[in-house]
């Protein structure tokens, strides 16, 4: 991460949130927890809380999305604060408006969080470095680096499901480990949180020639990869970060690598599928599977919310207490 943006306040706050790589596992207790006590207000007649009331967030999305960005609208509407969701391919960044100018014309608008997507990695990081001090950015996935809402909601969905020791997990994720963002912010959340064990599972032109340093085990071949998992996070081919011919067809990527009944039967017997969406039936994974016993698929789309009302509600609180001690730092005779 550019180390001129903090994301983490002196007092080990969240300022904003960019990525899960060098975050205290402390923090992610305080996620998953504080996300379980908003997991209600969904079930409730008046699904909403006044946290964020009078507070104004814009999504900006520069790249397609169907969960993220009405998970983060709804969260926000839970949250009882005004969302803008900017259509970029009508704004004037069209007209040859740069990044910088949109963003000074909406900080002056008094708007109080940007949630970003973008196709290019870094570039929440970019936006965070040159926002006003007030504002916060969440990252709603970068390129391939990051997209650690995704990593936590699907923490949640996995202690939901197993229980809160990670330590006696195995993990699988399969499929395209090279140009997933998922899979990093996965794989930094499920380090953090102390997994037993995290395996990746691919072919050797979708995995990074440097994954093992990040403490995983590669496995190459799917029925040695999934054996005896207790948790199988499968992703999507992404086509649209591809350069050149890394697969033979998707109908052979199928046969080597898609997760089929037969297949599964080789994880533990109360093993839970995962997918972050959008799924390609028939290339990553079986219909049968999608839909089966052991999916937790749309659990997860319903848990991005309450995890993502906790990261809104973490970083607005922040910047509360800090706007309130700067303003206790101002009251005459306040340091006497
Ligand atoms: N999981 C995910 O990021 O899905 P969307 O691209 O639909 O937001």
């Amino acid at each position: 991460m550019n180390p001129t943006v903090q994301q983490v306040d002196a007092q080990g706050r969240l300022r904003h949130f960019l990525t899960l790589e060098g975050l205290k596992r402390q923090m992610l207790i305080d996620i998953l927890d504080t996300a379980e006590s908003f997991s209600g207000v969904t079930e409730q007649t008046v699904k909403k809380v006044p946290l964020l009331r009078g507070k104004t967030i814009v999504n900006l999305f520069f790249e397609a999305s169907t969960r993220t960005r009405t998970t983060f609208e709804l969260a926000a509407k839970r949250l009882s604060a005004d969302v803008l969701n900017m259509n970029i391919n009508a704004s004037s960044t069209s007209k040859g408006e740069t990044l910088l100018d949109t963003l000074r014309n909406l900080e002056a608008m008094h708007v109080d969080m940007f949630v970003v997507r973008h196709a290019e990695s870094g570039a929440a990081h970019f936006i965070a470095q040159h926002v006003a001090p007030h504002i916060s950015v969440i990252n709603g996935g970068d390129g391939r680096h990051a997209h650690p809402t995704q990593g936590m909601l699907d923490m949640f969905t996995i202690r939901r499901a197993k229980g809160p020791d990670f330590g006696r997990l195995r993990v699988a994720i399969v499929g395209d480990i090279l140009h997933s963002r998922v899979a990093r912010s996965q794989i930094h959340a499920l380090n953090i949180l102390n997994t037993g064990e995290v395996r990746v599972v691919g072919p050797r032109t979708l995995i990074p020639m440097d994954v093992a340093d990040l403490g995983v085990r590669v496995f190459h071949n799917i029925e040695e990869g999934i054996r005896d998992v207790d948790v199988i996070m499968m992703l999507r081919l992404q086509r649209e970060r591809m350069q050149g011919a890394l697969l033979p067809s998707e109908h052979e990527y199928f046969r080597l690598f898609g997760l089929t009944q037969k297949r599964l039967a080789l994880a533990q017997p109360d093993v839970i599928v995962m997918h972050p969406g959008p799924i390609n039936r028939g290339v990553e994974m079986d219909s049968q599977v999608v839909d089966g016993p052991h999916s937790v698929i749309l659990e997860q789309v319903t848990h991005g919310i309450a995890v993502r009302m906790a990261v809104m509600s973490m970083v607005m609180s922040q910047k509360a207490q800090t706007t309130q001690a700067a303003q206790l730092d101002q009251t005459p005779g306040a340091d006497a």
